[in-house]
């Protein structure tokens, strides 16, 4: 069984998309293009305009225009966010056909992106539409002890940081297009935006709906390409302001590389995780499907996916066996299948990576209780797993796996758990399932994570910031918090 495909998304796939750039569609330069396959049979969905650095030189040049002459620069806060509720509202108009193109191209469920990718996108465009006319300085009685008597008025303003470079992933492609865009969009900067070379379907399509939207040429432009050709020209592009970025840590430390020997860039980053989920013995027995969805939504392709389960010694058997039930019982199958519960791993590469993790853990003697390989033999599948007898060095403990693989283990001394979860070198999410309220708060405070779920996981929301601890980023993302990282602030000082 699979849906029936939409028309626009039929017509969207079977032509080649190219470059958005200065409100046009171009070509490459270099006239090359590249194919994305679809992940549930390996075989080629579209084909797209393959951008690089001269493609970016010119995408940047027009998002500078945009942003020092064009009509963006002179529209008031009240028209631009206006226009930013707009881009919320054609989302919203195309959930279904968004859904399509997004589980085509990443592999995910259809029905998934129906009800969170595409919603949780026009959310965010909706919630930042707000923020437009609310973005303020203060006015400050300033005291100045070197120049006694002296009269003041200085206030401070907080202006749009400019050009802006972002650089998105591929496991929510429009969701996190839209945590990128909309706070951009709202304090007035202009974009270029580089989306993932495995998915970039919907950000092309989104392209479309923010110019239907109203939004001026050349405040948005996307440019799909390789990250080693078109994403480093634009991490290391003299004439971008700032660079938000989200992948694996590696290429953050690459971004930060970038920027450190062009021109000092602001960077947000929002890199890899490998978070504790742990479940207390007087958790409710909800712990255990919280568990399973922590590493099992979205095929474990989640930077916060609860991929380090720590279970209190009493119910150790009963939720690593109860995670293991549902994990067998998940239906795999291809993502525009509507009674698909788990899709396909993004790309060739990824079921390789994940599969070569589960060959470590094995390796190295770890036990899987359920799983522990490629599922099928067309696509890029893997068996949701749940490893256990692992120990604290094993690589599948300390590195992220990104595929729906979780290590559980087992522990007794309450008053070490907070340090063996904090025991990453990432900090971007944890779980805590327990019914003692002052146990649940005690240990949100000890823990080293930028997002602390209490009997719950995986909950996002527009208004609550989201980022990193240690080597899971810099900066944060969503909420009031993401518009610092779009504005610079700048003192005035008048002596009266
Ligand atoms: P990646 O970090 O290479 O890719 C993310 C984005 O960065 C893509 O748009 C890519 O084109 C771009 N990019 C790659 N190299 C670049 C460079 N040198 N300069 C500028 N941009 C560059 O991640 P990849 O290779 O797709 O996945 C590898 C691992 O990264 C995953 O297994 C997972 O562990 C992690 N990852 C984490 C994500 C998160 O949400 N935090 C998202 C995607 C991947
Ligand atoms: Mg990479």
């Amino acid at each position: 069984m699979t849906v029936t495909l939409d028309r626009n998304v039929e017509e969207f796939i079977a032509t080649p998309r190219q470059l958005f750039i200065n409100g046009q569609w171009s070509d490459a330069a270099s006239g090359k293009t590249f194919e994305t396959p679809d992940p549930a049979t390996g075989e080629t969905l579209a084909r797209v305009a393959e951008g690089d650095a001269e493609d970016i030189n010119r995408a940047v040049t027009a998002a500078r225009k945009a942003f020092e002459e064009g009509p963006w620069s002179r529209m008031t806060p009240s028209d631009r966010g206006r226009i930013v509720w707009k881009i919320g509202d054609l989302i919203l108009e195309h959930t279904d056909e968004l859904a399509q193109l997004e589980s085509l191209d990443n592999g995910k469920p259809f029905v998934v992106a129906q009800a969170a990718d595409i919603p949780l996108a026009a959310d965010l465009f909706h919630y930042m539409a707000g923020w437009a006319t609310k973005i303020e300085g203060n006015s400050i009685d300033i005291s100045v002890p070197y120049m006694p008597g002296a009269n003041f008025h200085a206030y401070t303003r907080r202006e749009a940081i400019g050009v802006v470079g972002q650089i998105i992933p591929w496991n929510f492609p429009l969701l996190m297009a839209a945590w990128k865009l909309g706070p951009a969009l709202a304090a007035g900067c202009t974009v270029v935006l580089k989306p993932a070379e495995q998915t970039p379907l919907t950000a092309l399509r989104l392209a479309e709906l923010i110019a239907e939207a109203g939004v001026p040429d050349g405040v948005v432009n996307v440019v799909p390409g390789y990250g080693e050709t078109a994403g480093a020209a634009l991490a290391a592009h003299p004439d971008v302001d700032k660079v938000a970025f989200t992948g694996s840590t590696e290429v953050g430390k690459l971004i930060v590389q970038a920027a450190g020997a062009t021109n000092l860039k602001k960077l947000t980053l929002e890199l890899g995780g490998k978070s504790p989920n742990i479940v207390f013995a007087d958790a409710d027995a909800a712990a255990v499907e919280g568990a399973a969805n922590a590493i099992f939504f979205n095929h474990g392709q989640c930077c916060v996916a609860g991929s380090r389960l720590f279970v209190q010694q009493s119910r150790f058997d009963e939720v690593v066996d109860g995670v293991s039930e549902i994990a067998k019982s998940l239906k795999i199958g291809s993502g525009m299948d509507p009674t698909t519960q788990m899709g396909p791993l993004v790309s060739a590469e990824q079921l390789s990576r994940v599969t070569g993790f589960l060959e470590s853990g094995k390796a190295d003697g770890a036990t899987a209780v359920t799983g522990g390989g490629r599922f099928g033999d067309k696509g890029y599948f893997v068996e949701p797993t749940v490893l256990t007898n692992t120990t604290p060095d094993m690589k599948v403990v300390r590195e992220e796996i990104f595929g729906p693989v979780v290590v559980a283990a087992p522990f007794s001394d309450l008053g070490e758990i907070a340090a063996v979860a904090n025991d990453t070198e990432y900090g971007l999410g944890a779980g805590i399932w327990t019914r003692d309220i002052g146990k649940a708060h005690a240990m949100a405070k000890k823990l080293r994570a930028g997002t602390v779920w209490i009997n719950c996981y995986n909950v996002f929301d527009a208004s609550l910031p989201f980022g990193g601890y240690k080597q899971s980023g810099w900066g944060r993302e969503m909420g009031h918090e993401v518009l610092n990282n779009y504005t610079e602030v700048k003192s005035v000082v008048a002596q009266l």
